[in-house]
């Protein structure tokens, strides 16, 4: 028998056969997984270490942190069958434990070597299952502080006036906003007055209103702003939402992964560090923008866990989106600057002239002529840069609410974004400059953003409504697939290789989600840190990088969804 075979066989084992049984399979498998240990770490000059967790009541997929100390390295893999095993991991000095709901294990220490595997066995001891983990999540971002955490309807009790909160207000604010701000009737009366537009200090640079007037109906915002008063009024104690619903989890699937979190260390120099939107140079290297202040364009070599600041120009500048040119030069987009450029080499940075304060850069891609487009959120445009001409052009887009948000360019440099508030996806025809609209299945809505997959169809997550589209251009047919937590905010919708979508999500912030479109099963990977995820970019070899943003710390992270298909830490598309 092959290694290979016996391999697969024994992850059928611990799958199929005794999954959850943690307490058995430690006897039963004892013999069998020195078969599957004895495999080398792919990487030369990397460790292993694995284990055994046992528990006085039977668990699934148990999260195992490993963290090194001196690099501030996290590992992250799953029990299955009560086993775990991390690959590729750097030598040095470790921090061991394990976390599931309702369950206590010790830190426990231990050395990694190169080419070696080190053991650490925990025994769990039963905890409060109810109890809030500080920094627990709900809704869109970390909850902090003293907050009661209740079902929905406690949170939001029935009566007139719900529903138009929940289709008025919820769908943009997220679940906790309301709760969180109380305020009396004339509070209530101005909020709403400032996000209906009749507010001047809501200036021109906001595009249209956040509520379209038709919207509500006659009588309709009275009852709102009773239903606020009396729910979300004066002295209200602070509450926000909490799912019951536990994530599915497929210990199989998860036997196979691993996540790696490369954390980056708060310093006087830079005191708040919240990193977003990762992307691949040529050499393997991971960029992203450093959105704290001071502000910075920033590189990780995973193979070494070196992390390298590009300290922007403006320390508030804020960049968002980035990319890597074929020259191997780092474009990014930011607050108040629609597009910059980094020469990695030197570390001169060029920022373009803003066009109009207040319009930003959001998200910039390539087209096959290296031009670069970005969509403009408050400033409601698409931009152009043209190497040919090094000049930027821009187009205001048809829908006033639209705010353009993700963007992909297809084959063809047809250029496709995401409406942020206009809850569509539009298409840009460069050539006839025509803007083509389709609306989401789910109205009104958010979108943010979007992915291509290698047959031309558009993904797209209903972000206010916990739902996977898919756009087929050629018919012009949309579908709506409901994920399946309640309260999900899917944020980013990209395809690997073969075409899985995969999914970050803002609301329940604290997993990746791996969407089959041919079996249209979604797997849920339980991420190391609840948080959301802003973007993710997928490598070649199917491994997921992805920013951890509202997080306790911050960091460049990385899934991989089969270690046995690791053949290096490099990161190239
Ligand atoms: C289309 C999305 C959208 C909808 C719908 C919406 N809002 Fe807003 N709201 C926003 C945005 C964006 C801001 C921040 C605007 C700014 O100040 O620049 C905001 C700001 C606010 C603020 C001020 C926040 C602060 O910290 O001062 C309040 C209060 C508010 N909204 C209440 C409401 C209420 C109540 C509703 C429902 C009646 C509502 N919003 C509907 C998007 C929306």
């Amino acid at each position: 028998m092959n290694r290979k075979l016996r391999n697969s066989k024994l992850r059928f084992w611990l799958g199929a056969g005794l999954a959850g049984c943690a307490l058995l399979v430690g006897s039963v498998l004892g013999g069998l997984w020195e078969v599957r240990t004895a495999e080398a770490s792919a990487i030369s000059g990397m460790g292993t270490l694995t284990g055994m967790v046992d528990a006085p009541k039977p668990f699934q997929a148990a999260q195992v942190y490993a963290t090194h100390v001196e690099k501030d390295v996290v590992y992250m893999v799953y029990t299955a069958g009560g086993r775990y095993r991390a690959v590729n991991l750097f030598p040095g000095n470790y921090e061991v434990t394990v976390q599931k709901k309702g369950f206590e294990a010790d830190v426990k220490k231990v050395t990694v070597k190169a080419g070696q595997e080190a053991r650490v066995n925990f025994s769990l001891s039963e905890a409060d299952a109810d109890a809030v983990r500080k920094n627990e999540y709900a809704g869109s971002r970390t909850i902090r502080g003293d907050v009661a955490l209740v079902p929905y309807d406690e949170l939001y009790p029935p009566g007139p006036g719900r529903a138009t909160a929940e289709k008025t207000c919820i769908y943009c604010h997220g679940v906790n906003f309301l709760p969180g701000n109380p305020r009396n009737e004339a509070g209530w009366n101005q909020a709403l007055d400032y996000m209906m537009n009749r507010n001047e200090a809501f200036g021109a640079t906001q595009g249209a209103s956040m509520i379209p007037p038709e919207s509500l109906q006659p009588g309709e915002r009275e009852a709102l702003v009773a239903y606020l008063v009396k729910h979300f009024g004066p002295g209200t104690p602070r509450r926000a939402l909490r799912v019951d619903v536990e994530m599915p989890l497929d210990e199989e699937a998860l036997s196979k992964a691993m996540y790696v979190e490369y954390r980056l260390a708060n310093t006087d120099g830079m005191p708040r560090r919240r990193a977003q939107e990762p992307t691949f140079d040529h050499d393997g290297n991971v960029w992203f923008t450093e959105r704290g202040t001071p502000s910075a364009i920033s590189r990780l070599d995973p193979r070494t866990g070196t992390i390298t600041d590009f300290m922007n120009p403006d320390p508030k500048g804020s960049p968002h989106g980035l990319l890597v040119d074929q020259d191997g030069f780092v474009w990014w987009a930011g607050r108040d600057v629609h597009l910059g450029r980094l020469h990695p080499e030197s570390g001169e940075m060029v920022q373009y002239p803003v066009i109009e304060k207040g319009w930003h850069g959001h998200t910039p891609v390539l087209d096959s002529k290296q031009n670069i487009w970005f969509t403009m959120l408050p400033g409601n445009r698409i931009g152009k840069w043209d190497r040919a001409t090094d000049k930027i052009a821009l187009y205001e887009i048809p829908s006033q609410r639209g705010r353009p948000y993700g963007i992909v360019i297809d084959k063809d440099d047809k250029v496709w974004f995401a409406e942020f508030h206009g809850c569509q996806i539009t298409r840009f025809d460069p050539v006839t400059e025509k803007f083509t609209e389709y609306p989401a299945l789910t109205q009104p809505c958010l979108i943010r953003r979007l992915g291509l997959d290698s047959k031309g169809i558009v993904w797209y997550g209903v972000f206010s409504g916990g739902k996977l589209g898919r756009l087929d251009p050629s018919t012009g047919k949309i579908v709506e697939y409901d994920l399946p937590m309640p309260f999900s905010q899917p944020y980013d919708t990209w395809p690997d290789a073969e075409d899985n979508i995969w999914i970050t999500d803002g609301g329940q912030g604290g997993a990746l989600i791996r969407f089959n479109p041919r079996t249209e099963k979604f797997t849920y990977y339980p991420s190391p840190q609840r948080t959301d995820m802003p973007k993710v970019s997928i490598t070649r070899d199917g491994a997921i990088w992805y920013n951890p943003r509202s997080s306790d710390r911050a960091a460049v992270g990385v899934l991989y969804p089969d270690v046995s298909k690791m053949q290096t830490l490099a990161a190239y598309f």
